[in-house]
């Protein structure tokens, strides 16, 4: 049973906010904290963590980290290779055909920054392309096949990343990927499952049918996954660059494969991608600052406003059903104002600092009853599906100088669009579904898309993606989670559970669940909700869905630095492996 009411150990008021803190001294307390605080936090706070951890979804990827480490490279270094490795060894959650943001802060000189690798539209597309004649969506179209891929940006943010922040150059950290794809590995149960609810798609596109399934049929769990072609394209990475993907021969095969499935890439996609470094978001909740990204992500922004909303609350002295009201009505706000708002900052403009300030959350606070759900109708009139689907990955990495990496990767929908193209082993995304094909109207996740996350050449498509790092005056929490529209409020579980004193095994394991504003619906996993709070729950109006699954697969560390020691978990739900050396 997980005891939200276990002791911990907080040092005292000796939080970020310094200014309060200053305050604070001059009373005679205050004096006492900030003399505390002083001789205890400040002598450890030069040190460095005694161990490197690195968690991730799979036990090869994790193992493909620890490797680069030990070859002398950085939690740069090792991020590459973990990358890299997942795109070989879990390719329903991401790959080099899909992106992903990795969340970087290097210790030498405190530089934190958010590497946004997502993919953009390609410079073809148009706002109606998913479009039937009557102008309804045409799901088939966004998810599955070549139509539905935007422009990758993994390859290229694994040469940034290894070019500006790692230490060993691409042919060392991307050549445990090399191996597994050679040699293959053992396909697990989670593999399996998603090939299962794929299967009908991957066996459209010929080459993806050849390299994961055997004559149209899904291998067995145990069976090796042999991926020759892929680890031919990583080798080009590798010896090649940025350029080994997007430009000659390589990127004329990736455009012609395309077309000729009915996708619009040209080779002036390929060659103009661009990663982009970004300046992190930031809130604070109960003197804990979080670091998160900023949009495309509609996380950062999603997870900051509901942190602001519930920290008008004393979360920990009202009863759960209360606490989980109050969590689900920061929800429905948060997911609400994403469809508003949210969309490619270089593509329209968003009212950030606005949407992350106290004083924006305390109007909405406002409106929250503390005995009665508001009706999302109220906010909205659409009339959605549930949200659906299990995808994308993440890996926290802290290495033993302290340079953090928090990173989510994605492929959207599992195997994303189940098209790969032909000679390259690159299966490609579908993360063009991500967009509002039209304003108003659902994606696969059932997250209403608004005008400012509509379809444009060139721009990138919103994502869920939540990579965070989460700090108080002693601890450096690295976490993130996949599974679509559910990211954001399973960050925000898990941040809350950060903020009561908790280790990372309980934060991936908190019990989940999840609002989104649309469907007007509680989603909660088996255990989610106990019988008592869901007979609460339904009294003050909320509905209830019960989902016969667990999902998401948190993979995160901690580096206490007052005690100094280093722990890190993978979701129990998953088959990841958490490991310290
Ligand atoms: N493709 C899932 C996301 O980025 O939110």
């Amino acid at each position: 049973m997980h005891n939200r009411n276990r002791p911990y150990l907080r040092c005292l008021d000796c939080q970020f906010d310094a200014l309060r803190l200053i305050i604070q001294s001059f009373s005679k307390p205050g004096l006492i904290r900030l003399a505390l605080c002083l001789i205890i936090v400040f002598p450890v706070a030069q040190a460095s963590p005694p161990q490197a951890a690195i968690a991730s979804a799979h036990p090869l990827a994790t193992e493909a980290g620890f490797e680069i480490l030990e070859k002398g490279g950085n939690a740069f270094d090792a991020a590459v290779a973990v990358s890299a490795a997942l795109a070989v060894v879990e390719p329903a959650g991401s790959g080099l055909g899909g992106g992903g943001f990795w969340l970087l802060h290097r210790a030498a000189d405190g530089k934190t920054v958010m590497l946004d690798g997502r993919e953009r539209a390609p410079l073809e597309a148009r706002p109606d392309m998913y479009l039937d004649e009557q102008g309804k969506p045409v799901p088939d179209k966004s998810i599955n096949g070549a139509l539905s891929a935007g422009i990758p940006g993994m390859p290229a943010a694994l040469v940034h990343l290894s070019e500006h922040y790692g230490r060993l150059p691409l042919t060392t950290s991307l050549a445990p990927a090399i191996r597994y794809a050679e040699n293959g590995f053992p396909i697990g149960k989670r593999h399996h499952r998603l090939l299962s609810f794929r299967v009908d798609i991957l066996r459209r596109s010929k080459a993806a049918s050849d390299v994961f399934l055997i004559e149209g049929n899904v291998p067995d769990v145990g069976t090796l996954l042999v991926q020759k072609d892929l680890a031919n394209t990583l080798k080009q990475l590798a010896t090649s660059g940025k350029k080994g993907f997007y430009n000659g021969d390589f990127a004329k095969k990736l455009v012609e494969g395309v077309r000729n499935a009915g996708g619009i890439w040209t080779l002036r996609d390929l060659s103009e991608y661009r990663v982009v470094e970004r300046q992190p978001i930031q809130g604070f909740y109960r003197g804990i600052r979080i670091t998160a990204p900023p949009p495309p992500s509609a996380g950062g922004v999603g997870l900051i406003e509901m942190l602001n909303i519930l920290s008008g609350y004393d979360l920990q002295v009202v009863d759960e059903s209360t606490r989980k009201h109050l969590i689900v009505e920061a929800m429905r706000r948060a997911y609400h104002d994403r469809e508003r708002f949210l969309g490619d900052p270089d593509f329209v403009t968003i009212p950030l600092q606005r949407l992350i300030s106290p004083n924006y959350a305390a109007g909405l606070r406002a409106s929250i009853r503390p005995d009665r759900a508001l009706p999302s109708d109220y906010l909205s009139h659409a009339n959605l599906p549930e949200p659906d689907g299990e995808n994308t990955t993440h890996f926290s990495i802290l290495d033993k100088e302290g340079n953090r990496v928090s990173a989510t990767l994605s492929i959207n929908y599992p195997f994303g669009s189940g098209f790969m193209v032909p000679g390259t082993g690159v299966l490609l995304n579908d993360e063009m579904d991500d967009f509002a094909a039209q304003p108003g109207t659902a994606n696969v996740y059932g997250l209403v898309g608004g005008q400012p996350n509509t379809i444009a050449p060139g721009k990138r498509m919103l994502s869920s993606m939540t990579p965070l790092f989460v700090e108080d005056a002693y601890r450096i929490g690295i976490m993130g989670t996949p599974g679509g529209s559910r990211i954001v409020s399973m960050m925000l579980l898990a941040v809350l559970d950060f903020a009561e004193g908790r280790t990372p095994e309980s934060w991936v394991a908190v019990p989940r669940f999840h609002h989104q504003y649309l469907p007007d619906v509680i989603q909660y996993e088996p255990s989610g909700l106990t019988e008592n709070e869901q007979a609460e729950l339904k009294k003050r109006g909320h509905k209830l869905k019960a989902i016969d699954r667990r999902y998401g697969d948190m993979q995160a560390v901690l580096w206490n630095k007052s005690t100094n020691r280093v722990y890190a978990a993978s979701d129990p739900r998953g088959e990841g492996l958490a490991k310290l050396k």
